[in-house]
Formats: C-alpha cells, structure tokens, sequence
C-alpha cells in the first residue's frame, strides 16, 4: 500500500500542508527544527491513531490551537481508501471512507506502517515498558481483536488494582469479590499472552533469517517472551489458567498488602538473544542496532504475510546513522516495493541508486515543497 496524499491542519508546527507523494521513496530533506519528524509522525498518527513518540496527544496539537486534523489517501491494491483523524481536547474522532468509527480498534490497522527512528534502539535498551508497548502496537496493527482484549484487559486490571487499594486502606475486605476479578483478569491475561507468544513466534521466524544477512552470517538472533506468571508458549489454555490462578492464590496476601496486581501481562517483558547472549545486557552497541534493524524489517515482512499489502516504511533520521553496508542492506530490502519515507539534513554520504531516484522534497519552518 502506499499513501498518495497527506493534508495537516493545526498539527505540530504545520498550520496547513496538502501535499502528494510517489510510490517510492520519498526523501524528506531539511534543517533541524523544521518539520521533519513532525511530517514523519503524522503518517504514523493517521495510521495508529497514536504517536510513536508521546502518549499525550494534546502535544499534537499546534500550540494555541484546539484540534489538529490529519487526513490521507492510502490507494491499496484493490481500493483506495481517504482515513481522517482529527484530535482535539476532548478526544480522537477517525473516519475510514467518510464515515466515523465508533471504536478506533476498527480503524487502526486498514493502513499499515512501520517507523524506524533513532530512539528505536531503546526497543532493545531500553525500559521492559517499551517493549511492551511496541508488541502491542505492532500486533494492534494486524488484529483489531487484539486492541480490543487489551482495552478490556486495561479495565479489569484497573477494576482490580481499585479493589486491591481498598484493600490495602483495609476499606474493602470482601474476598470473594477478589475472587471474581482475579478470574475476570485471568480470562483476559491469558487471552493477551497467548497472542503475544503467536506474534513474537512469527516476529522471530522473519527477524532471524534477516539478522544473519546483515551480520554476515555471523550473528543468530532469538526472541522470546518473557512472561511474569511462568507460562508456555504451547502450553494448552486450561493449563495456563491453572498457572495463573496458582500464582495469583500464592500472592494474595502479598498483592492485598502491596495494593495492586503484581503480575500479568502488564508486568512481561521480550528478549533479544544474539547467539545465546542477551542482547541488552552483552550486546554491543553495532549489536543492539542490528537486532532493532532486523526487528523492523522483519515487521515489513510480518504485516506482508498477514495482511497482504507491504506497509508503508517511515525511516526518521537513521539512514546516516548506519554505516554503508546495512544501509545497503536496508535499501536493497526495501527496493521497489515499499513506499519509503526518508527524512535526513542532508544527502551526502548516502550513496545509492535508490535515493538517486527518490522523489526529493524540502522542508522549511513547516512548509514542505517539492523539489523533484
Ligand atoms: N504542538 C506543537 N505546536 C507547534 N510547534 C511544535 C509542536 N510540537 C513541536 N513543535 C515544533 O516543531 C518543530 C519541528 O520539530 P521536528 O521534530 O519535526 O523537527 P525536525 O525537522 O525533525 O528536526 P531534527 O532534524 O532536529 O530532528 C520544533 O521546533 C518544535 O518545537
Ligand atoms: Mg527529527
């Protein structure tokens, strides 16, 4: 799939752009401060229906405004499809098609995209609260019932960490009634877990062959959830309850004291192994680049399989940072069937015939024109 125009009102520091792109790559040339990732950001919003950078999207909002609007025409093999998102104070509001979406787990996921930015490589260094978001915003990508079990995973885990709070006040003392949403949170964990194993399992199969690729056959790369309540990935659902509701049995008292949920999917964590290594704690810093490299472009191919269009691929800032033979190696990758945003300050020092033929557009104090 591939965008074929962006409109932004009141987003970020564009107060107003209309702009069409080419099924190619696009290579977003300017200063620093001047758009760049904002443009980047707004491709990636109309798509998530969040920003890859805060979890506040008020911030989205051009200061002093009261809504931002961003909309786009994504043509598909089969149909063209205009999304808008408008953000304001009070909330989101997506159209798919001209029509409002009551849920925007309905709406997340009909345009696909993978970003690559620098502050990518915390996926591998950085907190567990990162991972977890990335495995759920990647899965909320190709499987809208996923978005929403997580919503309905959100709320009994608030429910319970209210009830568990009382407890801890000693407001509340009704164990049955803690009884009833620890079953409730268990339907729901293991519903997420398991869905998570299946997406790393796949994330994994396309992520190793490539990672070889680029360290030259020398590296194997693993990924392996991590869960808090020690389950298995083949395990079968009533064993898996049964492990969960062992755990949650043995921690009562503790969690009454504590006054919240100790463990479950909000608590997991992902792990990047590098020929047996972990990742984040032995790897080197070329190392950790790699396997958050590996891990994007294995995305590219994952939602390929799964959904049947390649997405469209937002590169912010990290083409220079890559030394000569992986940025080949991305750029070969991507050649010819992924429509390609590539933002950078300047050209020099990326030398391949791909960005030669790119489509080249210059941005200057959130205004952005075409150069050719
Ligand atoms: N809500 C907002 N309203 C208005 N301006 C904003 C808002 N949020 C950010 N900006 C401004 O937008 C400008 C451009 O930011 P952006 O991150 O797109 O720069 P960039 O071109 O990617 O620069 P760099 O090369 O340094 O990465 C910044 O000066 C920032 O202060
Ligand atoms: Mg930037």
């Amino acid at each position: 799939m591939h965008i074929e125009s962006l409109a932004l009102k009141n987003y970020r520091n564009y107060e107003e752009l209309s702009i069409g792109f080419e099924n190619k790559v696009n290579v977003i040339l300017g200063e620093n401060a001047q758009g760049k990732t904002n443009v980047m950001e707004s491709i990636y919003v109309l798509a998530m229906a969040k920003s890859h950078r805060t979890s506040n999207d008020k911030d989205l909002i051009r200061w002093d405004q009261d809504y931002a609007k961003i909309e786009g025409r994504v043509q598909k093999q089969h149909s063209s499809l205009p999304l808008q998102l408008v953000i304001s104070k009070k909330g989101k509001k997506a159209k798919l098609n001209h029509i409002e979406q009551q849920k925007l787990s309905q709406y997340v996921g009909n345009m696909n995209v993978v970003m690559f930015a620098p502050e990518d490589l915390n996926l591998v260094k950085g907190s567990p609260q990162i991972r977890r978001r990335f495995i759920d915003m990647e899965i909320g990508q190709i499987s809208p019932i996923y978005l929403h079990d997580m919503s309905q995973y959100q709320k009994i885990l608030q429910q319970r960490n209210h009830f568990l709070k009382m407890m801890q006040l000693k407001k509340q003392t009704d164990e049955t009634m803690l009884e009833i949403l620890t079953e409730q949170f268990i339907q729901m964990a293991v519903k997420i877990v398991r869905k998570r194993f299946e997406f790393l399992h796949m994330l994994e199969n396309w992520a190793k062959p490539i990672h070889q690729g680029i360290s030259r056959g020398l590296e194997t790369l693993q990924i392996s959830y991590k869960p808090s309540v020690e389950v298995l990935e083949d395990q079968d659902l009533s064993k898996m309850i049964a492990s969960f509701e062992e755990k949650f049995s043995k921690v009562k008292s503790r969690e009454m004291d504590r006054g919240t949920t100790l463990f479950g999917p909000h608590r997991d964590d992902l792990l990047f192994f590098v020929n047996d290594r972990d990742v984040q704690t032995f790897g080197s810093q070329g190392q950790q680049r790699t396997t958050a490299l590996s891990v994007k472009l294995a995305e590219i191919e994952l939602i390929y399989s799964e959904m049947g269009e390649y997405p469209i691929l937002l590169l912010d800032d990290v083409l220079s940072e890559l030394d000569d033979y992986r940025q080949s190696h991305l750029l070969n990758t991507i050649q010819g069937k992924v429509q390609t945003f590539v933002t950078t300050t300047s050209v020099d020092g990326i030398d391949h015939q791909t960005l030669k033929e790119a489509a080249t557009y210059e941005v200057a104090a959130g205004v952005i024109k075409k150069v050719h």
